[in-house]
């Protein structure tokens, strides 16, 4: 059989051969067992123990490997947990560069908790100008951490000359894809070692399961990884796996219809009243979007962050009037989500520093699903007033 297409759209369906060769199944089987019997004393068979490898999790491993033009994936119980396990791989007292504009659990786990830890000397810098990244680069630099397009304020970061600085210093350049996923955007093929993700969001795409990935083309990072997950055992549990990989499949379906729908809301809210900004990448005005389409190339994801006239009473006022959007931590599910990053998502950033990261009290997020998009621009021209 040959399904090697390199249409994303097809790879969404078929990446990873997961067809049963014994039975002819179309869907991995969810295995539920921690345990393999060995064949006999000393011969054991492909599985062994599922922390260290379990059939339906490795399918879901093949094809996001395929699908971010890797060689081998690792599922975890949740994008924090990928995101702890590329921190695993640095030696104690490593300096790493994260960007100011970053999920604010990641920030968390950075400057708070590995900080501490493994002695990690951080750098938090501004990604937008990278010559930020190339002035905080240092000798003992391991690590260079990015998103691109970032949470919350949609930034458009240029992930091949990121990789590239990361490399001049003998750093692994890793990748957040969550917000762009790998539709639109595959940072492996762009340079970077590791493409990180929270498939708790798009790929998983339902709002139901927790997830996180990585992927990496290097078969020595792939080994150390592997032996990395091996002993710390924050791996993706089977039912999610199998949650996860059939999410997948309509990835590209989905993607299509967040991605017009929020195409349409962003310029609708550009000259609708009662809205100061409107910032996505798939608008002109957005100042990554010249680098956007360069890097992107099938969209520009469904985050739409804006500015609300007034503060937070009034972004309160919005948020609560809003019918289809939810107002829920998280995002990349089907249906629309409204978030406060100031006071939810990033409400761990340190108080005096929200204003200069542009964590407003007027900013809102919206993660727009893929309800009828008529429905959603009526939705928010109501709760605007
Ligand atoms: C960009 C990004 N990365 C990582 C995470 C963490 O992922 P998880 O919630 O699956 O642990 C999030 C969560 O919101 C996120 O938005």
């Amino acid at each position: 059989m040959n399904r090697k297409s390199s249409r994303p759209e097809t790879k969404c369906i078929h990446a990873g051969d997961t067809v049963d060769k014994v039975t002819g199944a179309v869907m991995p089987a969810i295995v539920t067992s921690s345990t393999f019997e060995n064949a006999a004393f000393g011969e054991p068979r492909e599985y062994i123990y599922s922390r260290g490898a379990n059939p339906t999790r490795a399918a879901l491993e093949r094809c996001a490997a395929v699908l971010e033009g890797g060689t081998s994936g690792f599922a975890y119980g949740s994008g924090m947990a990928a995101t702890a396990a590329v921190l695993d791989l640095l030696p104690a007292n490593s300096h790493v560069i994260v960007p100011s504009e970053v999920y604010g659990g990641t920030f968390s786990l950075f400057t708070g908790v590995r900080a501490h830890s493994a002695g990690l000397e951080i750098s938090v810098v501004d990604f937008t100008d990278t010559d930020n990244v190339a002035a905080a680069c240092k000798d003992n630099t391991k690590l260079v951490w990015f998103e691109s397009p970032t949470n919350p304020l949609v930034s458009v970061i240029d992930i091949k000359a990121v990789a590239e600085l990361a490399h001049a210093h003998d750093a692994l350049a890793v990748v957040d894809n969550t917000f762009a996923t790998p539709l639109n955007q595959r940072p492996l093929e762009l340079g970077c070692d590791i493409v990180m993700h929270s498939t708790t969001k798009y790929l998983a795409g339902h709002s139901d399961v927790i997830g996180g990935l990585n992927v990496v083309a290097d078969p020595e990072l792939a080994e150390r990884l592997g032996r990395v997950n091996a002993v710390t055992g924050g791996i993706a549990g089977p039912f999610d796996a199998y949650l996860t990989f059939r999410g997948i499949k309509t990835l590209a379906l989905r993607m299509e219809r967040h991605q017009s729908n929020s195409q349409a809301i962003a310029e609708w809210l550009e000259s609708r009243a009662g809205v100061q900004k409107v910032i996505y990448p798939g608008l002109k005005s957005h100042p990554g979007h010249e680098l956007a389409k360069r890097q992107m190339d099938t969209g520009f994801g469904a985050i739409i962050a804006i500015e609300l006239e007034g503060g937070q009473a009034e972004a309160a006022e919005f948020m609560n009037r809003l019918e289809y959007f939810a107002i829920a931590e998280g995002l990349g599910g089907v249906e629309s989500i409204v978030g406060h990053p100031r006071t939810m998502s990033h409400s761990r950033v340190p108080e005096d520093r929200k204003d200069e990261l542009g964590l407003v009290e007027n900013l809102v997020r919206l993660s727009v699903g893929i309800e009828h998009v008529d429905d959603l621009i009526a939705d928010i021209d109501a709760a605007l007033g």
